[in-house]
């Protein structure tokens, strides 16, 4: 059984990730969060910002970007008697599968929404893989102190559009230069709102119970004291109620209103989330679930990034703890390679200091030197026990490229490149079936990508490429496994390739032409993801 301090080490772990469109406020709410932490001073110290956002064609400012989410991949501190880790999800335009991988770490997901701009592109995609997970999805509804969408619309937005019941624990009172604070629903409570100074703590709360008319005819004027009379009585009367169940199932969305820029409304968020967040989540081995609180530590590898000195290929390789106590210099199995090592240079950031680490829990993100052994997925674990997490799934591509070499000598360092840029998860490379690797195809989730590929095979390996675009959008994995892919039927604009594992999957030029496959071949079932 697991020690007192085991116990409760682990039980304050909350570890999520934050998701949002480009611009919707991600940044400054961490930077909101720690504040309240105590882990920084002064608001800003998160990144870069003018250059950890927009990231365009520009390489230095891809450079950057690597450089900064390297650092603040993972920050972890402490409020309110909780071990707070938040995994940063890249917010470039761009979008890399990496933020996938990192939402397979999390055990829950803020999902940061401009209450201008309703629910964006990138949400949808990065909500998709929460809702695949069934993890709980609280929804900070940010920029009140902007004009904003009607309350009801951004609601009815979420629900439309990503499918996720919604139910407010606060509501807001005008927007924009009317916006007069938030009503608490559970406390029956308005809470004024104070425009505070950037980076400073949230200052002067003032706070009128509802019952009070008076004095909120005083403070919020006529009009918007009938407007939230109203709108209680239409939330009471309809609206989803709060079930903790459905939320810790992620079936219903808790939603905050309030603007992380004048730190209005973001301590109130951060007590309710960390009240109705899990503890670190059970994960699912090939021999079980696997208790988090048990003995034996264990730990997946959900993230690879490579170092940006060329003199030194490493890379480090973060793993999301999932059972036990991890401590410096212990052995470790690592499972797919079948040694037993120690785990180098083990780091993790506090705020925004890297430092190594001496003992980490259930829970917990490490960072660790990879010399090119580790894989994405790949379970660690204590020598005397021996089981393999669940793969991380391999996501759909949404563009595709041909690739070659320039100079035909180069045939060599290109494979090798290429092979280990896409071992590392930044790309995936597919051959069509039956010509091995002589023509590779990079399958991508966001363009980006395919300049990192270029910019690395140039400065890395030496190896000058060519790329030509090829019109396909969708790839499918193919579930049957008792099938003869060279004899399947499919449109003339279907193509059959094969993947690093040799799994066998189909390209498509549009949706249409799916339907049309899965028609034309009874039983045939293909799949958006793939299991690992
Ligand atoms: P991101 O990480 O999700 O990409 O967004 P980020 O926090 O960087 O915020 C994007 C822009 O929105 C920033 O403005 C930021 O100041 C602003 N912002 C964030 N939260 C709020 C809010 O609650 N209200 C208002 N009015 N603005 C908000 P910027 O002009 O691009 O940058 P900066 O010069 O202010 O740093």
């Amino acid at each position: 059984m697991a020690d007192k301090k085991l116990r409760e080490e682990i039980e304050k772990r909350r570890t999520f990730a934050i998701i949002s469109h480009p611009d919707a406020g991600k940044t400054t709410l961490t930077e909101k969060f720690l504040l309240y932490g105590g882990a920084i001073n002064l608001a800003g110290s998160v990144k870069g910002k003018a250059t950890a956002r927009h990231a365009v064609s520009d390489w230095m400012e891809i450079e950057k970007e690597r450089g900064i989410s390297v650092t603040s991949s993972v920050l972890q501190f402490n409020y309110g008697g909780f071990c707070i880790n938040i995994l940063d999800t890249p917010g470039h335009q761009d979008f890399s599968e990496d933020t996938y991988r990192t939402l397979m770490a999390a055990d829950s997901a803020v999902m940061v929404i401009d209450a201008a701009k309703g629910v964006e592109p990138q949400t949808r995609k990065l909500f998709k893989v929460c809702a695949m997970r069934k993890i709980p999805i609280f929804t900070f509804m940010n920029k009140l102190d902007r004009d904003a969408m009607d309350p009801f619309e951004l609601l009815d937005d979420i629900e439309n559009e990503l499918g996720i019941p919604t139910c407010p624990m606060n509501w807001p009172i005008g927007s924009g230069k009317e916006f007069k604070g938030v009503y608490d629903r559970e406390r029956q409570m308005v809470v004024v709102y104070s425009d505070t100074q950037k980076g400073t703590k949230e200052g002067h709360k003032e706070e009128i119970p509802l019952s009070d008319t008076d004095s909120l005819l005083k403070v919020l004027g006529q009009s918007a004291f009938d407007k939230l009379m109203e709108d209680v009585e239409l939330l009471d009367g309809a609206g989803s109620t709060f079930d903790r169940e459905e939320v810790d199932a992620g079936m219903l969305s808790p939603v905050f209103f309030g603007s992380a820029l004048t730190n209005f409304g973001v301590e109130l968020f951060l007590q309710n989330f960390l009240k109705l967040t899990l503890a670190p989540l059970a994960r699912t081995a090939d021999t079980g679930v696997i208790d988090p609180m048990s003995d034996d530590f264990s730990a997946f590898v959900f993230k690879i990034q490579a170092n940006m000195n060329k003199a030194h290929r490493d890379r480090i390789a973060f793993m999301r703890i999932c059972s036990g106590r991890f401590t410096a210099g212990m052995e470790v199995l690592h499972v797919q390679g079948e040694k037993v090592m120690r785990l180098s240079q083990p780091q993790q950031m506090m705020a925004s200091e890297r430092h190594i680490v001496d003992e980490a829990y259930a829970g917990d993100i490490i960072g660790v030197f990879d010399p090119g052994i580790f894989s994405i997925g790949d379970t660690v674990c204590s020598p005397n026990v021996k089981f393999a997490y669940e793969g991380i799934p391999t996501f759909a591509p949404e563009h595709f490229a041909r690739v070659r070499q320039i100079d035909t000598m180069k045939r060599k360092q290109f494979v090798k490149g290429i092979t280990q840029i896409a071992q590392e998860g930044a790309i995936q490379i597919f051959h069509e079936l039956n010509t091995g690797l002589e023509e590779i195809i990079v399958g991508v989730v966001g363009v980006l990508q395919f300049e990192v590929l270029k910019y690395r095979l140039e400065n890395e390996y030496n190896v000058e490429i060519r790329m030509d675009t090829l019109p396909y959008e969708h790839i499918r994995w193919i579930a049957n496994k008792d099938i003869d892919v060279e004899k399947l039927t499919g449109t003339s604009d279907m193509k059959k390739v094969t993947d690093l594992k040799d799994r066998p999957l189909l390209l498509f030029i549009n949706s249409w032409s799916i339907k049309m496959t899965e028609e034309r071949n009874e039983g045939l079932v293909l799949e958006e993801f793939s299991k690992n």
